[in-house]
């Protein structure tokens, strides 16, 4: 299979201890980390901003960090995410009216550009665009919460997507672990973003590596 890359989810981690527990995924192998980043607008849920993610950078130099904004003004928050550490700045295609504007804006900004579809967006909402994008996100819950079901009918999506774009990033994220991670894997899924499956592990370690062996396998 493809190479992939593993990205936990620090949503429903101890967020007392994200400087710990995010440094405790690093060390068990993760590639890459998820922040997922919540206003209380566009979900019904907050979680933490940039100030938080600035004072994670601080304690993590070394290690990408993905953002997942699931936020009403993806343009507000670009120069402040820079400015804090952030490697990738994913934003939902579902409130933006302006998406090659805040692709460009994150480019400039040094940033590398993810665009994320809600389960209910369909791909023709990101094809135009997926030229200014490094990475196409697709969600596989309702943003909102860690924990909930995977959704296996948008593995259409992803399988479209890898048909067409064979060197695209392409990252699923909901409910994914070690029982939906193939169907991800088969679709062409090359991200893997994995929230509780990984925390709630007694040894997150022993999921990532049978996660990346399923996967690559
Ligand atoms: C949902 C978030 C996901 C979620 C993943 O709104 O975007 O990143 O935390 O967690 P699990 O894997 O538990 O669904
Ligand atoms: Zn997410």
């Amino acid at each position: 299979g493809l190479m992939c890359k593993i990205g936990p989810s620090v949503l429903n981690a101890n967020l007392a201890e994200l400087h710990n527990e995010s440094q405790r995924l690093l060390d068990s192998g993760a590639d890459y980390l998820h922040l997922d980043v919540m206003d209380g607008h566009f979900v019904p849920n907050i979680t933490f901003g940039h100030p938080v993610v600035k004072c994670l950078r601080t304690k993590i130099t070394d290690a990408f960090f993905e953002t997942h904004m699931m936020v009403t003004k993806p343009e507000q928050w670009i120069e402040p995410m820079a400015d804090a550490g952030v490697d990738q700045y994913t934003f939902h295609v579902e409130t933006c009216n302006d998406v090659p504007f805040v692709c460009r804006k994150v480019k400039e900004a040094g940033m590398k550009v993810g665009l994320a579809l809600k389960p209910g967006t369909g791909v023709e909402a990101v094809q135009q665009y997926i030229d200014q994008a490094d990475m196409i996100l697709v969600m596989t819950v309702e943003p909102g919460f860690g924990g909930q079901k995977f959704m296996r009918d948008m593995m259409g999506k992803v399988h479209w997507l890898r048909q067409n774009y064979p060197d695209l990033d392409i990252e699923v994220d909901g409910g994914v672990g070690l029982s939906t991670i193939e169907a991800c894997a088969e679709a062409g899924a090359n991200m893997i973003v994995s929230g509780t499956a990984v925390i709630g592990a007694e040894d997150p370690g022993k999921v990532i590596a049978t996660m990346r062996d399923i996967v690559e396998g």
